[in-house]
């Protein structure tokens, strides 16, 4: 099995793309830390992965804006499992406004959970990854992150903040064998796109030259291979999985 022997943690993995890629992750034979808000989410998506794959899952919740709140339940994922192989730092919200109108509250609840969010698990884990001299980051960005898209300048930040965090967290580990890449998915079917109107599902298909909306196991897919051992010379890249919306 690809992962045998390997933890995974995943944030965010309740339901959506992380659910996915846990799912994927268990399936190629990795152990999988289910981290969600959620407690009956995390707790469903590891009930789903242990029917198929037992005892390969275990639930966490916290809020990963919260500094202490991740440093302590990433404490207990370690003692739990022992190491910590593959960090997916997959958690992520959107408050869409225009610029005009946008709060400070919506840029703040998007800018906590996105970006410092993606730093308070890697900052976690970190020192588990350099002791172990072995380590796979793969963090979720989007493609507003990329291009910008109207209505998301707090999330198109928070997303453009993870690319440049990611390449400075790249450089620093690359002699400890940790990689550290980014992910930018385009339109994905999941409760996140679900909310969105018919007229703006249109709009954004008529952005996407292979004219449909991406599935979550697009992105696990790509996450495999960012996570496998299969990547060890990428390090700090942003693979688009966007259908050649941003191309
Ligand atoms: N769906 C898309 O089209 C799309 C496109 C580009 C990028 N993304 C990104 O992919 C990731 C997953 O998106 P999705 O579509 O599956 O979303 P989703 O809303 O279906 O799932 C998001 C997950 O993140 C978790 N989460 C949210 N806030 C959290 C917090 N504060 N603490 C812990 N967990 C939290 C939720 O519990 C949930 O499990 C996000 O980072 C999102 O920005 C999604």
């Amino acid at each position: 099995m690809k992962f045998e022997n390997q933890v995974a943690i995943v944030t965010g993995a309740g339901r959506g793309i992380g659910e996915a890629i846990a799912r994927r992750l268990a399936a190629a034979g990795a152990k999988v830390a289910v981290v969600s808000r959620t407690e009956s989410n995390s707790q469903k998506t590891a009930d789903a992965i242990n029917a198929a794959h037992p005892e390969a899952a275990r639930p966490y919740a916290v809020d990963i804006a919260d500094f202490d709140a991740v440093q302590s339940t990433m404490e207990t994922v370690l003692k739990d499992f022992g190491r910590a192989d593959i960090l997916v730092n997959n958690a992520g919200v959107t408050r869409d406004n225009l610029a005009m109108r946008m709060s400070s509250e919506e840029w703040d609840t998007v800018l906590d959970t996105n970006l410092k969010g993606v730093f308070n698990a890697t900052r976690a884990l970190l020192r588990t990854m350099v002791k172990q001299r072995y380590g796979r980051i793969v963090n979720i960005s989007s493609v507003s992150g990329l291009m910008g898209l109207a209505g998301q300048a707090n999330y198109a930040a928070s997303k453009a903040g993870v690319i440049g965090m990611s390449k400075s967290i790249a450089r620093e580990l690359a002699g400890r064998n940790i990689t550290v890449n980014v992910i930018a998915p385009g339109f994905i079917e999941t409760d996140m796109t679900a909310v969105l109107s018919e007229e703006i599902r249109k709009g954004a298909q008529s952005q996407i030259p292979i004219n449909r909306f991406g599935a979550v196991e697009d992105i696990a897919a790509a996450v495999e291979f960012f996570a496998s051992a299969d990547s060890s010379y990428i390090t700090g890249q942003v693979l688009a999985v966007d259908g050649g919306m941003s191309m």
